[in-house]
């Protein structure tokens, strides 16, 4: 079994990725706001995945018999209202999620608990792919400006995103 502080750690990042899965929500509004439909969708697979970080999580806890716990979900705050300023956000807040990953990775080091860090590597390097994919949309969204072509294209683009679910682990 995992040590307390493991086990606190564990169901802490739980809930981070609870709240990812709820800020992105709360972001996929203002897209669904503005008749963005290809951005809406790109959130909704956004919301999706970190529902299944969650769960990764969630069953790897539960299966070394670790005691879940469920705390309260923060009420989330999207900080942007402009598609850059919006991915500025979600940049930053994969870049914290990054900073906790290797915050709970430290903690299965000093706990020795070699099962949990070889698990948890899946997550780290889940955390490349998410920054890389928040910094080259904001990438391509600081190219586009005020072109509101370029914006409906990049909306096309985003809509024929599709949830595939992650094999964690
Ligand atoms: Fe669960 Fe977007 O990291």
């Amino acid at each position: 079994m995992m040590n307390e502080k493991l086990q606190a750690a564990f169901n802490d990042q739980i809930n981070k990725e609870l709240y990812s899965e709820y800020l992105y929500l709360a972001m996929k509004i203002y897209f669904l706001e503005q008749n963005l439909n290809g951005f809406a969708n790109w959130f909704d697979v956004q919301v999706q995945e970190e529902r299944a970080h969650a769960m990764g999580l969630f069953n790897y806890l539960n299966d070394r018999e670790g005691t879940l716990k469920l705390e309260a979900i923060d009420k989330p705050v999207v900080e942007g209202n402009t598609p850059v300023t919006i991915f500025e956000q979600v940049l930053k807040h994969e870049k914290f999620v990054t900073e906790r990953i290797s915050a709970l990775m430290d903690v299965a080091d000093e706990a020795h608990d070699r099962a949990a860090l070889s698990f948890l590597d899946w997550y780290i390097k889940e955390q490349v792919e998410e920054e890389a994919t928040a910094s080259t949309i904001l990438g391509t969204l600081r190219l586009i400006g005020d072109d509101k072509k370029g914006l409906l294209m990049l909306d096309r683009e985003l809509a024929a995103r599709t949830f595939t679910a992650p094999t964690i682990g």
